[in-house]
């Protein structure tokens, strides 16, 4: 089953809860909710005030994914603003399990994300306590930007490693994901894909969706097929 987290960076926050309803109706899990400090990367976003306006305009699962430094101090106040899931980044955690297990007291989904130069070694002891990795595949900071091929070996590893723990963790992709690299990444092992400038930045975001979800399956009916070749 592949899940679909359309980002916001890319809607028009003029009218965020019209963009996130138009996904909605075309089948969209996530609203994935993008949060920048302009220090650990260069841009500036949003913070819980947007992730709360996401929140009233949807009933699908909402997750702020922060690229923030020392974000656990802002744990509490993105709970509050309504997000289910909360996802970090390792570069930005030297207490990692702290803080995951900060996240996991207010009752969100815990999710830990990996810069593409960041090994998986960082991520190796802490996957037994979380629910999703988020594998980037490009650098954070700007939506909009070329898929870095190198992370497809990446996914397939990170894969290999969470089914020797017999765990459930969603693996989710971010960064250039869009109808070339959507069936790809699948076939690594990836099942939450985060799209924003393929999704928002289309004229008709919803047949966008719509079809990114098809090339996304269409990767897992061949990962089926070779698995059974
Ligand atoms: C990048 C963000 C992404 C971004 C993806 O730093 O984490 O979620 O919105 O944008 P696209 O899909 O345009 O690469
Ligand atoms: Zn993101």
């Amino acid at each position: 089953m592949i899940k679909i987290a359309p980002s916001i960076l890319a809607a028009d926050f003029a009218c965020l809860r019209e963009h996130i309803r138009l996904v909605e109706s075309a089948g969209a899990d996530v609203i994935h909710c993008d949060v920048m400090d302009g220090h650990f990367v260069p841009n500036l976003t949003f913070g819980p005030l947007i992730v709360n306006a996401a929140r009233r305009s949807t009933s699908l699962l909402v997750e702020a994914h922060l690229m923030i430094a020392q974000p656990e101090r802002y744990i509490s106040a993105f709970r509050e603003a309504g997000a289910d899931r909360i996802i970090v980044h390792v570069e930005t955690c030297p207490h990692l399990h702290r803080v995951v297990h900060q996240i996991k007291e207010t009752g969100a989904g815990a999710g830990v994300a990996v810069n593409p130069a960041t090994s998986l070694a960082t991520v190796e002891e802490i996957l037994p306590d979380i629910d999703l990795l988020l594998l980037m595949t490009v650098n954070p900071g700007f939506g909009g930007q070329s898929f870095i091929p190198a992370t497809i070996e990446k996914i397939r590893r990170s894969r290999q490693m969470i089914a020797a723990l017999r765990k459930e963790i969603l693996i989710e992709v971010d960064g250039g994901i869009d109808n070339e690299t959507a069936a790809t990444v699948v076939e690594a092992g990836a099942r939450l894909l985060v799209a924003g400038s393929a999704i928002f930045g289309a004229a008709d975001p919803a047949t966008a969706c719509r079809e990114l979800r098809q090339r996304a399956e269409e990767g897992l009916t061949r990962t089926i097929i070779s698995a059974h070749a």
